[in-house]
């Protein structure tokens, strides 16, 4: 595919942590499937030698770039480094993508078809069209609990606002602004979805097909669930406690 003149410049951003066995099949496919993307992996000293790995890749190609940190400091804090680089870089579109296969690089155009009329667009499984593929019940419960969760109590008109497979014009980035973000983990998903809802943007979604990876392991953790539940939680209660402020006061 070719990227659609009007978007500009697409980097696809990798997160990693121990992901050794996937990483090389993740850069060939995006390469492969829209050859004038760039790619940046950042990862986070990964013990397994990922980082190694995604240096020796950058340096047989040109459109392979590695952002380093120090240690393990979950995937929304990696996103934000990487989209930091990004916007400092000029790109004009972010792409977020695991390592691990789950996201399909062949899907990318449909996401970058649909960014033309939009600002975010998501790659959403629970929407007509959208898949999950071996996932154990419970995972997906986990997962579209969590979405339910979310919708409930944030209002968002989302049906994956927990999804990680998703592409932001810079500019929408530049307008939620990323200074105030300090979601750590997954829930990282939810509140730039959130923050891309309540700043006007157009939010679109992409019916996706999610493929559980096939080698190394998923790095969700009680941490991680509790982190979004918490914060979640928060949320929706400070909304509403400013709307029954705002209420008063008039
Ligand atoms: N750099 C870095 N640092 N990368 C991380 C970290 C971290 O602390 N934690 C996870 N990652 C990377 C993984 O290496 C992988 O490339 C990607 O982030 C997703 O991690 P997984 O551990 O494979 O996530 P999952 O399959 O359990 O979760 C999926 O579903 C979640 C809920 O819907 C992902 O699509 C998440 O993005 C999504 O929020
Ligand atoms: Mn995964």
């Amino acid at each position: 595919m070719q990227v659609p003149q009007e978007l500009g410049r697409v980097l696809v951003i990798i997160p990693t942590y121990n992901e050794r066995e996937n990483l090389e099949p993740i850069v060939a496919r995006v390469r492969a499937a829209v050859p004038a993307v760039d790619v940046l992996v950042v990862d986070d000293a990964s013990p397994d030698g990922t980082g190694e790995l995604a240096d020796r890749l950058a340096a047989g190609d040109g459109q392979v770039h590695v952002l380093h940190r120090q240690g393990k400091e979950g995937l929304g804090a990696a996103y934000i480094a990487g989209f930091g680089w990004a916007l400092d870089r000029g790109y004009d579109v972010l792409v977020e993508m695991d390592a691990d296969g789950s996201h399909q690089p062949e899907e990318l155009p449909a996401l970058l078809t649909a960014l033309v009329r939009a600002d975010v667009v998501i790659g959403a499984r629970y929407v007509p069209g959208g898949r999950v593929v071996n996932w154990p019940l419970k995972r997906e419960a986990l997962s579209r609990g969590a979405n339910t969760y979310a919708r409930l109590l944030l209002g968002v008109p989302l049906h994956d606002s927990t999804g990680g497979y998703r592409a932001y014009r810079a500019s929408a980035l530049h307008k939620i602004g990323l200074d105030g973000v300090d979601s750590r983990g997954y829930c990282f998903q939810i509140d730039l979805a959130y923050r891309a809802v309540r700043a006007g943007l157009r939010v679109a979604e992409v019916p996706i097909t999610f493929i559980e990876r096939e080698r190394g392991n998923s790095k969700m953790s009680r941490d991680v669930m509790a982190e979004a539940m918490w914060r979640v939680t928060r949320w929706g209660v400070s909304d509403r406690t400013r709307a029954l402020r705002e209420r008063g006061s008039r």
